[in-house]
């Protein structure tokens, strides 16, 4: 196994990206969509690599004072190491640099094992917006104060 590494995503990222990104979710986005957000302004988007695979990846927007999180995912195999825990420290330690004020991110309403990986991360359940997945699925819409400590 090689040692892990985490990186800004390049273009020689993205079949990897998305390869994970079709195992991970039921409605994933399509592979135009990664290269588009590659190339957008503010962006904060990390791949985790280990070899030539990756296994992780982290793909954030933010604009004045808020950031979202549009996607992140782990390789199944790689999960309950950590690593996601750590794309979101560096997605913290972003947002206290550029002073933004919230993170916030949708989950599914069934995915409770995200929702509590959010909620160790000290993130609350703010609102639900119903039927917000194209199968018609209610998003759970979460939030972070970054002021708060840690
Ligand atoms: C959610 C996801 C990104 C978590 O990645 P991960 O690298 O396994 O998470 P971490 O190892 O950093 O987890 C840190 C802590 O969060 C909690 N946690 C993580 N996954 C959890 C789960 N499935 N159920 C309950 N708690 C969980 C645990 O407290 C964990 O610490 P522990 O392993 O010491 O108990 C990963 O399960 C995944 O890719 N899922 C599919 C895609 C997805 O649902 N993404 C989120 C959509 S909004």
């Amino acid at each position: 196994m090689g040692e892990l590494e985490i990186a800004i995503v390049r273009q020689g990222d993205i079949d990897g990206v998305h390869r994970l990104e079709v195992s991970a979710f039921p409605s994933p986005w399509r592979r135009e969509f990664f290269e588009s957000e590659l190339h957008a302004d503010g962006r904060f988007n990390l791949v985790v690599r280990r070899g030539e695979e990756v296994v992780g990846y982290v793909f954030a927007m933010w604009f004045f004072d808020e950031m979202h999180v549009n996607k992140i995912a782990v390789a199944e195999s790689e999960r309950r190491r950590g690593i996601a825990a750590e794309l979101m420290a560096r997605c913290l330690e972003f947002a206290r640099a550029n002073r933004i004020k919230t993170i916030t991110l949708e989950v599914r309403k069934s995915n409770t094992g995200a929702q509590e990986f959010y909620r160790r991360l000290d993130f609350e359940a703010s609102y639900v917006r119903p039927r917000y997945y194209p199968d018609g699925e209610a998003a759970v819409v979460m939030t972070k104060d970054v002021a708060e400590q840690p």
